[in-house]
């Protein structure tokens, strides 16, 4: 319908298939709708349309967005996309008052409207689902509360730990994750409607209202930069990106712990796969796919940041490629989030594999380094007198809590007989007590607040 007036030759078959973007973009159907329902508000209330006319075009878009929903709307390729398939169906059954909708507004300043309102839903979804996977590490931590198990730097045994300091850990960079949400959001809530095509229109409308009728906080103050501006989109796709990142590490840890050589923790079955040739197999899909997915994340963010790349000011047709990145790393991430937040609970931890694996001694070496610090040697050198006595542990084969004091004594004279006390893993985690430390007390604490927030509506 919009080339009646200009175009003598009907478009191509081969450039419309082309250029179409309704088989992705119909999904922005519900905020197209409460769009244009505002909008249709805002010409009545600059005399464009009558009270009538609102009311028709309003109950009229009502239906058309029940007949999408129950499936029976008959979306037309040829109509382009989602504004003009709507459009094209209002006009069809109300007539020419549908035809007025369009009026002061164009489709530049339409998907950017839809689009902001879609990132901002699917931002507080997301939202949302960050914290019923923190939820699940949390539920974990307070389960396992107790339980020690050996950090690690390099994949080598460093320092003992509890398994719920690296639980809080993961919450705490999932928490880094929704505040950059929060952050995003921000910029998001910004109402572009009203820009037109990129120079608003000789029809000034209220949009004050209308970013009050659609629940914006703020008004765009630049036509051409808000019909250009997609920062929202890179944005989010960056948050998404990180988001895959912290769950590919968490996957990757418990990839690696579920392996017979860790044997620290087992998925349940209802979250593991068979292998269709080796009997015996029970493989971590859920989490090698999500560890995969990310890069999928990341390949988006690097589409839409080279989709603006020297994009000339204002609306171009490129911008039509911001959507289907976008689409694909929301589902992505809301499905991973989802598998996550049931899996976790699920995981059959193997306490005593834990426990064993924290029993090196090894893992107190540091702590005899300081111990020597605390009765004055100086750090650098009593670093050197454990490394000498590892070698020696290890030569003579005996594990490093069972050097005898009178040999200890020979690498430094300062070992005493409280040198023992040093291998014991609960008086070694109950000294870290420095802020972000290890301590029991501190674990407690942190699971403390972390239930108290989680609980909390923000
Ligand atoms: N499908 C278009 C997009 O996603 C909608 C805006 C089209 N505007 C235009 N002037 N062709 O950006």
């Amino acid at each position: 319908m919009m080339r009646k007036g200009r175009f003598d030759q009907p478009a191509a078959e081969l450039a419309k298939r082309y250029s179409e973007s309704v088989s992705f973009d119909r999904r922005l159907y519900d905020y197209d709708i409460a769009g244009s329902i505002a909008h249709a508000s805002a010409l009545a209330r600059a005399g464009i349309i009558t009270a009538d006319e609102r009311q028709k075009i309003e109950n009229e878009l009502r239906a058309i967005q029940k007949e999408i929903e129950s499936g029976k709307f008959e979306w037309d390729r040829s109509l382009e996309d989602v504004h003009m398939n709507i459009e094209a169906a209002l006009t069809k059954r109300i007539g020419a008052s549908g035809g007025k909708l369009h009026t002061a507004r164009s489709r530049n300043d339409q998907i950017a409207l839809d689009l902001r309102l879609y990132v901002k839903a699917e931002n507080a979804k997301l939202s949302a689902g960050l914290r019923l996977l923190q939820s699940a590490l949390l539920g974990l931590a307070e389960q396992h509360v107790d339980l020690v198990m050996p950090g690690y730097t390099h994949l080598r045994r460093a320092q003992p730990i509890l398994f719920a300091h690296y639980l809080l850990a993961q919450i705490e960079a999932f928490e880094r994750d929704a505040d950059r949400l929060r952050d995003c959001l921000v910029r998001t809530d910004v109402l572009p409607l009203g820009s037109g095509a990129l120079a608003g229109s000789i029809i000034a409308l209220d949009r004050e209202f209308i970013a009050r009728e659609l629940g914006f906080s703020r008004v765009s103050q630049n036509s051409v930069d808000a019909v250009s501006d997609r920062d929202f989109v890179c944005e989010f796709l960056f948050d998404l990106a990180m988001i895959g990142l912290h769950l590919s590490r968490l996957s990757e840890d418990l990839i690696l712990w579920s392996t017979s050589e860790f044997g620290f923790l087992e998925f349940s079955d209802a979250f593991s796969t068979g292998s269709s040739l080796m009997p015996q197999k029970s493989n971590p899909d859920m989490a090698e796919l999500t560890r995969g997915k990310t890069g999928r994340l990341y390949g988006n963010l690097m589409s839409i940041l080279t989709t603006m790349k020297a994009l000339p000011s204002s609306y171009n047709r490129d911008l039509q490629e911001d959507k289907e990145v976008l689409f694909d790393s929301v589902d992505t991430v809301r499905a991973a989030l989802g598998v996550f937040a049931a899996m976790l609970p699920e995981l059959k931890i193997n306490r005593e594999r834990m426990e064993t694996a924290a029993k090196d001694p090894n893992l107190f070496a540091t702590d005899l380094a300081e111990y020597l610090v605390k009765k004055g040697t100086p750090f650098r050198e009593a670093h050197e007198i454990i490394g000498k006595l590892v070698v020696h542990a290890a030569h003579t084969s005996l594990p490093l809590d069972q050097v005898p004091l009178s040999k200890m004594q020979s690498f430094s004279p300062l070992f005493d007989v409280d040198v023992t006390k040093m291998f014991d893993i609960r008086l070694s985690l109950a000294e870290r007590r420095a802020i972000g430390a290890p301590s029991p007390e501190n674990i407690a604490a942190q699971i403390e607040h972390w239930r108290e927030y989680l609980a909390s509506d923000d």
